[in-house]
């Protein structure tokens, strides 16, 4: 992470922080500016191709995202500074967006240079914001912070093997930080998941642990067979973990979920998984998930929102027709409200990773508000996601290995996901 305090605007000087300020992350707000403060994953390299630009919504604030002719990504302002216009309904021309409207043209560095209707001088004197941007791992990464970006964060086993990375995402229409909280709730998943593979009983409270690693947090279970679940969370918005099948041909596989603001009511889960398999079992596991993509037409999103409002119970869901455990947890979190209201919980021993998550974000948050140096958070290789005792331990890796990106997101998934991307900033 990098030198926050530079960039934090006011000093807070309560020693306690409300919830509001924890989870609400438009621009200039505390939970904004820190997690701003890091690279964030923020659009599919597969969703814009060259000479696209498309409208993009995270943390409440707009941008433009769009990928010159060459192939490069970027990203700039979502409005011309002429008289308004959405950029993204402009011209790719070369690395540049041309405006829609009187036809300003912006160089990738947000420069000005051309005005058709203009004095040439005058364009030297606009500029537009742009954004660090780095494609990475079938993302698009972007620094959305003030100043210099950090160093761009690497995860080698997820880059250099050979097998296929699946790419992945969901839009859920409540508050990033529930997700975050349920990925450190796992007694919710034999309640809310109990019919699925990745259920795995009853999880008594007494057997979670939750202890401050040098990224974030380690997360447990232990069964009374002595093994162990083990989630590697990173600061300040990341879980690494290892889960059972999702295909009958794969044993386990690992992940990188990152959780990312659309507003402060919506976000997206950006998952990538890491599935160490090739040949023809690589090849029929990509059929299978080529096929599962349009299978499901029913978003699980409005599945849910039915749900909440009493007009179906979940038991009456056509499990091959839409994601089930996406609804589960979207029922779940979303359940909570838009943005839980946390004054209302009776906390138990069951709790104790997402109370351990609430502190550290607590403890950061209120150096990053005071100006404070906090702790520079970092992944050393020892920190392991496992299931069961698997644990998809990459020390061969070759690092010239690449893996096949496949896009496993079901199309209606994309479509939801574009949806609230473009929506319009009121
Ligand atoms: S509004 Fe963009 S050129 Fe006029
Ligand atoms: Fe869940």
């Amino acid at each position: 992470m990098n030198d926050v305090g530079a960039v934090a605007s006011k000093a807070h000087v309560s020693s306690e922080l409300t919830y509001d300020e924890i989870v609400r992350s438009g621009p200039g707000t505390l939970c904004g500016r820190y997690l701003r403060s890091v690279w964030q994953p923020v659009y599919h390299s597969a969703d814009i191709l060259p000479g696209q630009a498309k409208p993009l919504r995270i943390m409440g604030e707009g941008f433009t995202v769009y990928r010159g002719s060459s192939g490069t990504p970027h990203l700039v302002a979502r409005v011309c500074p002429h008289r308004g216009l959405q950029l993204s309904a402009g011209f790719v021309e070369g690395d540049a967006i041309r405006c829609f409207y009187h036809g300003w043209k912006f160089e990738s560095s947000g420069q000005c240079v051309e005005q058709p209707a203009e004095e040439s001088r005058f364009a030297a004197k606009i500029c537009i914001k742009s954004y660090p941007v780095r494609e990475y791992i079938g993302l698009i990464f972007a620094y959305l912070g003030e100043g210099d970006p950090p160093e761009f964060p690497r995860y080698p086993e997820f880059e250099n093997f050979e097998g296929l990375l699946e790419v992945d995402s969901y839009l859920r229409e409540c508050n990033f930080f529930q997700n975050l909280e349920n990925a450190l709730d796992q007694s919710h998943i034999g309640f809310v998941h109990g019919s699925g593979a990745a259920s795995f009983g009853t999880v008594l409270g007494k057997s979670l642990k939750a202890e401050e690693s040098d990224w974030g947090l380690t997360y447990s279970y232990t069964r009374d067979d002595g093994e162990s679940f083990v989630l590697q969370f990173g600061m300040p918005n990341i879980a690494n973990l290892a889960t059972l099948p999702t295909d009958p041909e794969i044993g386990f596989q690992e992940s990188l979920h990152w959780w990312i603001p659309v507003d402060d009511e919506s976000h997206v889960q950006f998952s990538i998984h890491r599935v160490p398999i090739t040949g023809d079992a690589a090849k029929r596991i990509a059929d299978r998930r080529a096929a599962r993509r349009s299978e499901i037409d029913l978003p699980h999103q409005q599945v849910a929102d039915d749900i909440l409002r009493g007009r179906i119970n979940i038991a009456e869901v056509d499990v091959k027709r839409c994601d089930i455990v996406r609804l589960q947890d979207d029922v779940a979190q979303i359940g909570q409200k838009r943005i839980a209201d946390r004054s209302l919980e009776h906390r138990g021993v069951g709790d104790v990773g997402l109370v351990a998550g609430r502190r550290i974000w607590r403890r950061d948050l209120l150096a990053f508000a005071q100006g404070k140096p906090h702790k520079q958070w970092n992944r050393p290789a020892s920190l392991r996601a496992s299931v069961w005792g698997m644990n998809p331990a990459p020390g061969e890796n070759d690092a010239h290995a690449k893996p096949v990106i496949i896009d496993m997101r079901p199309y209606i998934e994309v479509k939801m996901q574009m949806e609230a991307f473009g929506a319009p900033i009121l």
